[in-house]
C-alpha cells in the first residue's frame, strides 16, 4: 500500500480555521489516504483570534508556526512568503490548500505555485468586482495561479468560466464553513454567554465590523456606532469587537457609553455561533457571517456596498445596507419588526462540503 499523501493545510487568520478544520478532520481518519500538514502563518496571534479555535475545534496544534503577525500589506504578504518557502521546501508536501481571500492565501499559493507545488484554493471564485477591497486582490491572484479550484457556490463557479478559467480546474464542491457550524452545532450548550449577558433569545442585536472602509477612519465608524447605540435604546446591542476596531476606538476615544450597548472582546466560536443562533438581528461587515446566518436563517445587514456572496441575497437572510447612506437605524428597526422567514436551502451548504474535497484533492496529487 502507498504511503499517505502529505497535503500542507495553510491558516492564519480567524476565518481560515472554519475552512481549515473540515478537511484536517477528513484526512485524520482512519484509512484516509491524505496526510494534513498543519502550517498557522501568524498572521493573527492574539489568544482570542487564533488559539482559541483550535481548542474550540478540537484542532491539533500546528506543525509549524510562522509567527508572521501584523502589518503593511506588503510587509505581512512578503514575511509570510520567506518564512513558508524554506519551510514548504523541507517538507515537500504534495499539494498545498489555501483557504478563503486573506494575505496568508494569497502569499501562500504564489510560495508553492513558484515551488511547483500544486495548490488547491478553497472558496475559489467569489468576486465582489471592488478592487479597493484587498481581499478581492487576493481572490483574483489567488485564482489566476491555483491549480484546483474549489467553488462554494455556484455564483462562484460562473465568474471562474467567465475569467476564461480551463474547466478542468474548477470544482464546485460547496461550503465547508457550513461543515464546521455542523460540527459545533451540538457542541452549542457548552456555552453559556447568553445567560452569563443576561440576554433573552431573538430579543437582542449581535454586532461586528472590521472592514477598513468601515472602521480605519474614525468619521464612518463614529456614524456606525452612533447608529447601534441609538438602537441599543430599543434592544441589547452585543458588540465583540475585532482588534483592528478596537485600536481605532481607542486611539480616536470613540467609547459607546449607552447600558444596552456591550463592547466584547472578540469570542471563540462556540460562544460566538451561541449568540449567532440566538441573535433577533446579525449586522456586520464580515464575509463568513452573511453566510452563517444565511445558512441558519438569522436576518443579517451587512455594512457593505456589495458583496461577493449573492447568494446570501438571492437565496439567504442577507441584506445589503449601504454604510454611509445613515439607513441603518431605519433598516436594523424594520429587519427587528419582521418576522424571521424560512431556513433557508442553498446548494452545497449541508456539513458535506470536505467529503466532496477530498476526492478532487487525490486527483490533483495523483495526477
Ligand atoms: C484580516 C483579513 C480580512 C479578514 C479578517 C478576519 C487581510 C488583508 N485581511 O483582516 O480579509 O476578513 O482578517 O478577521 O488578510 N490585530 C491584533 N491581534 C491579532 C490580529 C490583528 O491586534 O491577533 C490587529 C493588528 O493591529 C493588525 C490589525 O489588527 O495590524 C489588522 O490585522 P490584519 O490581519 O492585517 O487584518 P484584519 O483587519 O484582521
Ligand atoms: N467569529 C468568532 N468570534 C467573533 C467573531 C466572529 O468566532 O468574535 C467567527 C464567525 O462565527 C465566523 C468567522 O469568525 O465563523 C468570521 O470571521 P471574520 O468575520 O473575522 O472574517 P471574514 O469572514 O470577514 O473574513
Amino acid at each position: 500500500m502507498n504511503a499517505a499523501k502529505k497535503i500542507a493545510l495553510l491558516y492564519g487568520a480567524r476565518p481560515n480555521y472554519m475552512k481549515v478544520f473540515p478537511l484536517w478532520r477528513e484526512m485524520k481518519a482512519p484509512g484516509s489516504v491524505l496526510r494534513p500538514l498543519l502550517i498557522h502563518t501568524g498572521q493573527h496571534y492574539d489568544a482570542s483570534m487564533s488559539d482559541v479555535f483550535f481548542r474550540n475545534l478540537a484542532m491539533d496544534p500546528p506543525d509549524h508556526a510562522l509567527g508572521v503577525g501584523a502589518g503593511s500589506h506588503a510587509a505581512q504578504t512578503g514575511r509570510i512568503m520567506q518564512a513558508l518557502e524554506p519551510v514548504l521546501g523541507r517538507e515537500r508536501p504534495a499539494a498545498l490548500v489555501v483557504v478563503g481571500d486573506v494575505n496568508s492565501t494569497m502569499a501562500g499559493a504564489l510560495v508553492a505555485v513558484k515551488m511547483g507545488i500544486p495548490v488547491a484554493h478553497v472558496e475559489a471564485g467569489l468576486r465582489s468586482g471592488d478592487r479597493a477591497m484587498p481581499e478581492e486582490i487576493n481572490r483574483v491572484v489567488t485564482d489566476a495561479v491555483a491549480d484546483c479550484l474549489l467553488a462554494s457556490c455556484r455564483d462562484a463557479v460562473d465568474n471562474l468560466r467567465r475569467e476564461g478559467i480551463p474547466e478542468e480546474r474548477i470544482h464546485f464542491v460547496g461550503n465547508v464553513m457550513m461543515d464546521s457550524l455542523e460540527a459545533a452545532l451540538p457542541r452549542l450548550p457548552e456555552s453559556k454567554i447568553v445567560e452569563t449577558l443576561g440576554l433573552a433569545p431573538r430579543a437582542y442585536v449581535l454586532v461586528t465590523l472590521h472592514r477598513p472602509s468601515n472602521v480605519d477612519d474614525p468619521g464612518p465608524l463614529r456614524a456606525i456606532l452612533g447608529a447601534l447605540e441609538a438602537l441599543s435604546a430599543d434592544r441589547p446591542v452585543v458588540f465583540p469587537v475585532h482588534p483592528r476596531t478596537r485600536k481605532v476606538m481607542e486611539s480616536n476615544g470613540v467609547a459607546p457609553a449607552r447600558a444596552g450597548f456591550r463592547c466584547l472582546d472578540p469570542l471563540g466560536y462556540l460562544d460566538f455561533l451561541r449568540l449567532e443562533t440566538e441573535a433577533g438581528l446579525v449586522v456586520t461587515d464580515s464575509g463568513g457571517i452573511q453566510e452563517e446566518t444565511s445558512y441558519l436563517g438569522i436576518p443579517c445587514l451587512t455594512l457593505r456596498e456589495n458583496t461577493e456572496r449573492p447568494v446570501t441575497i438571492t437565496a439567504g437572510t442577507n441584506r445589503l445596507v449601504p454604510p454611509r447612506g445613515g439607513r441603518l437605524l431605519e433598516e436594523a428597526r424594520r429587519a427587528l419588526a419582521q418576522p424571521p422567514g424560512p431556513r433557508p436551502r442553498i446548494e452545497g451548504w449541508d456539513g458535506r462540503a470536505a467529503s466532496r474535497i477530498i476526492p478532487v484533492l487525490q486527483g490533483l496529487v495523483t495526477a
